[in-house]
């Protein structure tokens, strides 16, 4: 296995990673949640004092009167005595204060202990009823919440399990490749049952790649875009991958359980000076527990509706790829740097139904690629 790093290749992979059921790599070294101190410091308001205006001020008093319940902007617009706009730029610069708000598609507003930490009760408060009584096993340090939630798949977990790291000691990417997961960042991994054809997995992986970036603009106010097929780009620089893997039945010889691995860089501040000119993240004052939320919930609705590709529009509209001339490594036109074959150039055309990318080669001939990586080309033909 090679152990390149997956956030210094701004290519593309292949989806599914067909695989075993029985899967020996488990070395968990998980440490308990209350053993995180660091985090506790994080994003804490700051402590320059502020002039508040009363608006701000009578804000965040009914939201810590509130005690840990949704408020919503009309009900603190009615006790208040004052617009929802007004509310809603009091939550605004509270928040650039530091204060962690939660928010929540109709519930509203609630002050949280710390909001860039992810807890049960904040994740279970973002989650919609649906996917409330979800099993989550959220760790402070794993060595890969892949690794885990396929042993978890070993032991029967359900569909829509989630487990979710704020570290990793052994970050997987794709192509055996390792994925650099200092702490503070976003790594989870979501089980899922495909009740539909093991053809539309490779769906879920785009699934997830239009929750992700779809979630970055919702929770976060950022434009992020995808990069074919799954890599998560702002302002040309990757902030996320995705790593699905397939787990066949011994009996079946079927793909019964994938796991989606989604890891997302919130801050840059442990990586190393050599992978800055290509990976970025997902910056900001926003609540890290509604984001992931977001994700779940859209990319378990997908499963919901695996025939509503509705969302392949989208994934067009996002996509980094579509129009522009890039190498194409697959088959013989290895992905290895020092492969003898060079990668082949093509223009990429569209995306499929299924998700699979349309390029035409210099050649005139074209071909739909389902596998495989592209790098964008420096020069544009
Ligand atoms: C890639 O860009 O090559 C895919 C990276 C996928 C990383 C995520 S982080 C959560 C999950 N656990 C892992 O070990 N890998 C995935």
């Amino acid at each position: 296995m090679t152990t390149k790093n997956t956030q210094t290749n701004i290519t593309e992979a292949k989806q599914t990673v067909s695989d075993k059921v029985a899967f020996d790599e488990m070395n968990t070294e998980s440490v308990p949640l209350k053993d995180a101190p660091n985090l506790k410091d994080a994003l804490k308001p700051k402590d320059t004092p502020s002039k508040k205006t009363p608006t701000k001020a009578a804000v965040l008093t009914a939201l810590k009167n509130g005690k840990s319940r949704f408020i919503s902007g009309e009900e603190l617009s009615n006790q208040l005595g004052v617009s929802r706009t007004a509310v809603w730029k009091a939550i605004r610069s509270l928040r650039e204060e530091g204060y962690p708000i939660e928010s929540s598609t109709n519930k509203g507003y609630m002050l949280m202990q710390d909001s860039w930490l992810i807890t049960k009760e904040s994740l279970q408060l973002s989650l919609p009823y649906r996917y409330k009584n979800n099993s989550i096993y959220l760790y402070d340090t794993i060595d890969s919440t892949n690794t885990a939630a396929r042993q978890l798949v070993l032991d029967g977990a359900p569909h829509g399990t989630v487990v979710i790291a704020r570290q990793q000691t052994k970050g997987r990417g794709r192509l055996g490749r390792s994925f650099f997961s200092p702490r503070e960042g976003i790594y989870m991994s979501i089980i899922i049952k495909p009740t539909f054809d093991v053809s539309k997995s490779m769906l879920v992986t785009s699934a997830a790649a239009v929750a992700v970036a779809e979630a970055i603009e919702n929770i976060c106010g950022i434009d992020a875009r995808i990069k074919w097929v799954n890599d998560i780009f702002i302002d040309g620089k990757k902030v996320c991958g995705i790593l699905t893997e397939g787990m066949t039945g011994f009996e079946t010889g079927q793909i019964e359980n994938l796991v989606i691995g989604i890891g997302i860089n919130t801050t840059l501040k442990d990586f190393p000076q050599d992978l800055l000119d290509t990976v970025g993240a997902v910056e900001g004052d926003y609540s890290k527990s509604s984001l992931v939320a977001e994700v779940i919930t859209r990319t378990l609705d997908f499963c919901e509706a695996p025939d509503d590709i509705n969302f392949i529009d989208t994934y067009r509209e996002k996509s980094l790829v579509i129009g522009k001339t890039v190498n194409v490594f697959k088959g013989k036109y290895k992905i290895d740097p020092d492969s003898e074959i060079p990668s082949r150039p093509a223009r990429v055309l569209d995306i499929d139904k299924t998700g699979g990318l349309v390029v035409m080669y210099t050649d005139g001939t074209r071909e739909t690629l389902t596998s495989g990586e592209i790098t964008i080309r420096r020069t544009q033909e």
